[in-house]
């Protein structure tokens, strides 16, 4: 089967078990390094669907309370920081490296944290899986809490995980690559510590949504998780086709 047929097959697939004008929402959930991210963006290309990293928007929120020198124990800063990234929402500004610093990713969890902050996001990431950009068929959304809370009518769930120490070796290898030099139990800590916060949070804590399917990456890589996210797909919508 060729390239172009196989995508159309995956469609098909989806469209099937669906119907063929509703809107796929696919929710990725999982920690930090689990590889969600990657996996969100894969498959949102081999569906044609839009993708919204939903972690980014913590992240655009942290760096606008932290460049305003904003607390995150003030609601007046946080609302502030949340009118700033409103008006200057953009894809870029979601794909910015500005968004990557360790400052800003413990600033982000803690930002998370907040249940004000939170109910404003929410709003954001159910109008792009109900909308999505550019007349796309569907959204891809990856995040902590996309399957359980923000969309827990998703077509599609699957909760990426991995063990922090495979976790903390990818991101340790990744700063690597960009030249900052870390150390690896700086690294792990750092993750323990992020994880610690993100399920222990009262505001909606990760967890694994009852009908999420839970796809642990510590031995793949990429392309096997994308592979194996495909089988997960597959199964579901032929197996609902089956059942009509
Ligand atoms: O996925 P990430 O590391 O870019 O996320 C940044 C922070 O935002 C992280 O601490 C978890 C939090 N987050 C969240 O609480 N809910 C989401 N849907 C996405 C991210």
């Amino acid at each position: 089967m060729g390239l172009h047929s196989f995508r159309e097959y995956d469609r098909e697939i989806l469209e099937e078990g669906l119907g063929a004008d509703v809107n796929v929402v696919i929710a990725i959930d999982g920690p930090a390094g689990s590889g969600k991210g990657t996996l969100a963006r894969q498959l949102a290309k081999r569906f044609g669907y839009t993708y919204l990293d939903t972690g980014a928007l913590y992240r655009a929120v942290a760096l606008a309370l932290l460049e305003a020198n904003g607390s995150v124990k003030n609601e007046r800063d946080l609302e502030v920081a949340l009118n700033t990234i409103k008006k200057n929402l953009t894809p870029e500004l979601l794909k910015s490296n500005l968004l990557r610093t360790e400052d800003v990713s413990q600033m982000a969890s803690k930002v998370a944290a907040e249940p004000f902050v939170r109910k404003a996001l929410f709003d954001i990431q159910r109008d792009f899986a109900a909308n999505p950009p550019n007349g796309a068929a569907g959204a891809v959304l990856d995040g902590r809490d996309i399957g359980s809370v923000v969309y827990p009518h998703a077509d599609i769930k699957i909760f990426v995980t991995a063990s922090p120490e495979v976790r903390a070796e990818r991101r340790y290898k990744e700063l690597q690559l960009t030249g900052t030099s870390v150390d690896y139990d700086v690294v792990l800590a750092e993750i323990v510590e992020r994880d610690e916060r993100d399920k222990n949070r009262e505001a909606s804590p990760m967890v694994v949504a009852e009908d999420a399917f839970v796809l642990d990456t510590s031995s793949l890589d990429a392309p096997e998780a994308f592979s194996h996210a495909m089988d997960i797909i597959r199964a579901q919508f032929i197996d609902a086709t089956d059942e009509k």
